[in-house]
């Protein structure tokens, strides 16, 4: 498997490519690879003639620096489990390949939906994310990028991105994997405990919990009826919201075509996060 570091490999690597206009997808990630990353990498195998895969922790979306040390790193590890499903291209960049000294950004207007939820809670998160994603799509210049839904307000922020520095590149969203027992698949899962992993459980039984919810009560009672119900568990809420889909605005008494909730809480030391499409 192709493993480049610097900027310039890639794109030599790529030239190629692009000129016998061969299309390519691409899969940014921050590595601890699992089977959420790779159901993303077999879509952008099937749609895309060439697969870019980057494997970078990225410093600028971490607000927390435990956090970000304790991330968990193991190249070698993600690369075997690259070249166990098919050919993809890795890119693993040192951070002054992604942000080298002539770098020209400068903060982008996220019109808001970068200060709630997640934004509320990791000040300044989403600017990190706009930046590496920014410089990421610069760099490999794809014609198809993949994401998980489970970052769901990540997922809009990069539709943002993507409009306003007109990228001519797609944005393919892709559904939550779950472990059999619903825990939303998460390279920080590595970090809980067996204990911990039943724990945490308490958070897709709230998410469904609110679904059984919406055909009698309005958003508002539900969100309240679910925080008792989630405060019987061990996890520690940072917020559970019901929001439009599309602005992620919250609902209060009138459920939208398209509401979501999303959750955040500490299990144990390990921050989790998870979101359900209400239907
Ligand atoms: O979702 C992630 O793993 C990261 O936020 C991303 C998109 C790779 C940017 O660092």
């Amino acid at each position: 498997m192709n493993v480049f570091t610097t900027r310039k490999s890639l794109n030599e690597a790529l030239a190629s490519l692009k000129e016998a206009k061969k299309s390519v997808g691409f899969v940014p990630t921050m590595g601890a690879l699992h089977e959420g990353h790779l159901a993303l990498v077999k879509r952008a195998l099937s749609e895309s003639d060439t697969v870019v895969v980057s494997i970078f922790v990225n410093p600028t979306q971490f607000n927390n620096m435990q956090d970000l040390d304790k991330y968990p790193r193991m190249l070698q590890a993600d690369v075997d489990l690259l070249n166990s499903i098919g050919e993809v291209i890795v890119f693993a960049p040192t951070v002054e390949e992604v942000y080298p000294e002539n770098d020209t950004y400068t903060p982008l207007d996220l019109e808001g939906i970068d200060n709630v939820m997640e934004g509320e809670f990791r000040p300044g998160h989403f600017q990190g994310v706009v930046h590496v994603v920014r410089n990421l799509f610069q760099i490999v210049q794809p014609n198809q990028a993949y994401f998980g839904l489970k970052d769901f307000q990540q997922v809009a922020v990069i539709r943002l991105l993507t409009k306003k520095y007109n990228f001519p590149i797609q944005i393919i969203a892709c559904p939550t994997l779950r472990e059999t027992n619903g825990l939303a698949m998460s390279s920080r899962n590595l970090r809980l405990t067996e204990k911990e992993r039943e724990d945490a459980l308490i958070i897709i039984q709230t998410l469904k919990y609110i679904q059984s919810l919406k055909a009698t009560k309005t958003p508002k009672e539900a969100k309240e009826l679910a925080m008792e119900y989630f405060s019987n568990g061990k996890l520690r809420l940072e917020y559970l919201e019901i929001v439009n889909g599309a602005n992620l605005k919250s609902l209060d008494n009138e459920w939208d075509e398209y509401s979501v909730v999303c959750l955040a809480a500490f299990c144990g030391a390990v921050r989790l996060i998870d979101n359900l499409e209400l239907v």
